[in-house]
């Protein structure tokens, strides 16, 4: 396959991380093309956890390149935090990364804007990770963003960053009574940020397209998942980006011909963190026991995730938003305890059976469960689809079937050897 596509079906932290480190051995190059260090990309691998926020997850195969693609927003401390930490841990990326030249670059103030608008919205709040993804692409859309190249243009900085520090200065006194930036500072961050960027520039599609044009095999990495698409997801509780497979394309500029597998991340139950519809939410001492044993905490801000039964109108919405060839279902270890398992298998709104995720009227959503016996013993050692207990076949099985699409490959635990490959 020469481009490979791996998407989060649900409300993100699907479990991607794991799923692109165990497929990424006989990978060249590992593309992250969204997001920006509001993700939170767990790899285990003999017995450590790394944490991914802004660089790919194929980092830890020496040989593989990664690339953090044009339609990323890069926070260059977050950036270099994470190159420092790699560092430590004897992971050598020198030669093998790569940063778009159309990248955003995402700079403190907007950070502080999404913290401040957050904690003025009241009951309005979005729930971000205050990471300030929604400040930078909203900057980038209304075409007042920085991009890396810019860091390397003098006329940039002659005379584009003075009107940039103006616009800004005024939303920071009026809107946010916070100090304007100076433009010494921001000049002086831009220049060393340049310098510690310089060794990793790339024209990345150009740079993509000719590595796959010479018989290279790609990873397109996605961040967050379908239902934070900015377009396709549960709106304005979505995060700024596209992590669907129009934002892959777009995201890292590579010729969509090139596009022959699009795998879809799936946890074998549903959660959530910020605010937002959830059809199939638990709450109380049900959600308490979910997030427990599932150990649901977010991996970059470390709030407790919403959690909820599987639900198969969001995957079809996922199938059918990104093409998905084939899914892989996660944590199906973590559901090892049930008696019986729900699933979500279609919804009513406003007393009629609709059959596609609806673009608002969330709270009237009544969801129709199935019950599934549970398998009552251990998954995590299963190694093929038939060690897997009955009940647990079945459940993928019907899983399967209800959305249409095929399960290939399903994750029993989080480390690199948990992890079975079905036909
Ligand atoms: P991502 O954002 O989609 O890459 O997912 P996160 O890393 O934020 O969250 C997934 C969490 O589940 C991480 O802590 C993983 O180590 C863990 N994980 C992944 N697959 C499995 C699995 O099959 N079983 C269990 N128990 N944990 C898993
Ligand atoms: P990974 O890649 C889960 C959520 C936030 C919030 C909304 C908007 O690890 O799956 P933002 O900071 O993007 O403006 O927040 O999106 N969110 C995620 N939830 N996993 C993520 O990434 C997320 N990235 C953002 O919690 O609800
Ligand atoms: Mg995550």
């Amino acid at each position: 396959m020469p481009a490979t596509l791996i998407i989060g079906t649900q409300w993100g932290d699907e479990g991607k991380a794991k799923v692109i480190d165990y497929l990424s051995h006989n990978i060249d190059i590992v593309v992250r093309y969204q997001g920006g260090a509001n993700a939170g990309h767990t790899v285990k691998v003999n017995g450590d956890t790394y944490v991914f926020h802004l660089i790919p997850s194929g980092i830890l195969y020496p040989d593989v390149i990664c690339v953090l693609g044009g339609g990323m927003v890069i926070d260059p401390d977050a950036f270099l935090s994470e190159l420092d930490a790699l560092e430590k841990r004897g992971i050598q990326y020198k030669d093998r990364l790569r940063v778009a030249d159309n990248a955003h670059i995402l700079l403190p103030h907007q950070k502080l804007i999404d913290s401040k608008s957050e904690e003025s919205s009241g009951n309005n709040k979005i729930g971000t990770t205050k990471r300030g993804i929604g400040v930078c692409y909203s900057d980038k859309v209304g075409r007042t963003g920085i991009r890396v190249a810019d860091l390397y243009s003098e006329n940039f900085y002659k005379n584009r960053l003075p009107y940039l520090v103006q616009h800004n200065n005024t939303i920071l006194k009026k809107i946010y009574e916070v100090p304007e930036l100076e433009i010494q500072e921001v000049t002086k961050y831009l220049r060393t940020t340049a310098d510690k960027l310089r060794r990793y520039l790339v024209n990345v599609s150009y740079y993509l397209n000719m590595e796959l044009a010479s018989g290279k095999k790609i990873m397109l990495e996605g961040a967050q998942g379908t239902m934070l698409d900015l377009d396709f997801g549960t709106y304005p509780y979505v995060t700024s980006s596209n992590p669907t497979t129009g934002g892959a394309i777009t995201g890292s500029g590579i010729n969509f011909q090139y596009i022959e597998n699009v795998i879809g991340i799936t946890k074998a139950y549903v959660t959530r963190v910020g605010e937002g519809a959830f059809p199939t939410e638990l709450f109380g001492d049900e959600a308490e026991h979910l997030r427990k044993i599932g150990n649901e905490y977010g991996a970059t801000t470390g709030r407790p995730r919403r959690v909820g039964w599987f639900d198969v109108e969001v995957i079809r919405h996922a199938a059918r938003v990104n093409g998905l060839h084939s899914i892989a279902m996660t944590k199906l270890d973590v559901l090892d305890s049930y008696d019986t398992i729900k699933v979500a298998v279609g919804y009513e709104l406003s007393g009629k059976r609709i059959s596609y995720f609806p673009s608002s009227d969330y709270e009237n959503i009544k969801v129709l469960y199935e019950e599934f016996p549970g398998w009552k013993e251990p998954v995590h050692e299963c190694k093929n689809f038939g060690d897997l207990p009955k009940n647990a076949r079945r459940y993928i099985q019907a899983i399967e079937k209800f959305c249409g699409v095929p399960i290939r490959l399903i994750s029993v635990g989080p480390s690199r050897e948990s992890t079975i490959l079905k036909k």
